[in-house]
């Protein structure tokens, strides 16, 4: 049977998308931006199928460890399957095979990474069955945004901007990053982004959080272009907490960061203070914290990892 694959980068926001303007669309509330994870990749292969419906099966390549979807997230990987195909007016069925090349179960959002693959893949399918010309890169990450909004960022690299239905590379002097996330949890997190998306509507902070977004964004940009890096961190770090702020303070309220969080992040604060230098630090919607060095600060990574993490955390 016919088959095709493609791959897609996860990315990392610095500045968050955290509440939607409409959530059939997933049109953001806010502009973001994010850094692209080259390293941390999904990958998608179709395959032409005789059953009467689309089916998902974990991807055996590599020989990286199978991903077990949970079928809820089987559903919603067919249903963006299925809503491409409409879109491109293709009536027949497929095999869908997915996989990470980072170990499943790491507490990494790959939603990410996996929607851009699985729109990227079935493009390529469904232009090499129909003869028709590839859409544009923007239309591409225009149709990803449908299937979890935060992968259409993964269509440009390193940096994304994405502002309502606009998705743009921008440029920024950083452009090879070294990228780490300290895994504090494994464990399925009980509230997906998708649900947080909706909970922080109640939260007192939302009315004013387009409007603080907005101005971290230009914050950021203006101090990146810079080369203003402890300004950028100084942004970055209130950004993460602005969104988790509006997890704790929503109706019924939740929150990702547990106690072994808050102590990593006393400990890289503390960092920050002896060295008057560090990593960006950012955490998504979970318990792991993420971190972006510039390319010279490569020994100051490893001094963190041995001074400060002693073992006690994976870091990926
Ligand atoms: C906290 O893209 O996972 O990671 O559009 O419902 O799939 P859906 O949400 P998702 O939200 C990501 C939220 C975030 C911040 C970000 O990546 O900007």
């Amino acid at each position: 049977m016919q088959q095709w694959l493609d791959e897609a980068p996860s990315n990392i926001a610095l500045i968050k998308y955290m509440g939607k303007k409409n959530s059939e669309t997933n049109l953001p509330e806010n502009p973001s931006l994010s850094y692209t994870i080259e390293h941390l990749k999904s990958q998608v292969v179709l395959e032409l199928s005789d059953n009467p419906y689309d089916s998902w099966e974990p991807l055996k390549l590599n020989c990286a460890t199978l991903i077990n979807l949970s079928s809820e997230a089987q559903e919603r990987f067919l249903k963006h399957l299925v809503y491409l195909k409409n879109y491109f007016k293709i009536k027949i069925n497929f095999i869908v095979r997915s996989n990470n090349n980072f170990p499943h179960s790491s507490g990494i959002a790959s939603s990410a990474s996996s929607f851009a693959a699985l729109t990227k893949c079935a493009i390529k399918a469904f232009c090499s069955l129909t003869k028709e010309s590839m859409p544009t890169i923007e239309k591409q990450a225009f149709l990803s945004r449908i299937g979890s909004g935060s992968s259409c960022r993964s269509f440009f690299s390193p940096w994304a901007l994405w502002d309502e239905d606009k998705i743009t590379s921008i440029t920024i002097p950083y452009h090879a990053l070294h990228h780490e996330v300290i895994i504090i949890s494994r464990n399925k997190k009980s509230i997906s982004s998708s649900l947080a998306h909706k909970l922080i509507k109640t939260s007192p902070f939302y009315k004013g959080r387009s409007a603080r977004a907005s101005t971290n964004l230009k914050e950021l940009i203006q101090s990146l272009t810079n080369k203003n890096w402890e300004d950028a961190y100084k942004i970055c770090w209130q950004e993460f907490q602005d969104m988790h702020q509006l997890f704790s303070s929503c109706r019924e309220s939740f929150t990702y960061i547990n106690d072994d969080s808050k102590t990593v992040l006393n400990q890289l604060q503390e960092f920050w203070r002896t060295e008057q230098d560090g990593p960006i630090i950012t955490m998504d919607a979970g318990p792991n914290i993420h971190l972006l060095y510039r390319a010279d600060q490569l020994e100051l990574a490893n001094e963190f990892r041995k001074f400060y993490l002693k073992g006690n955390f994976d870091v990926l």
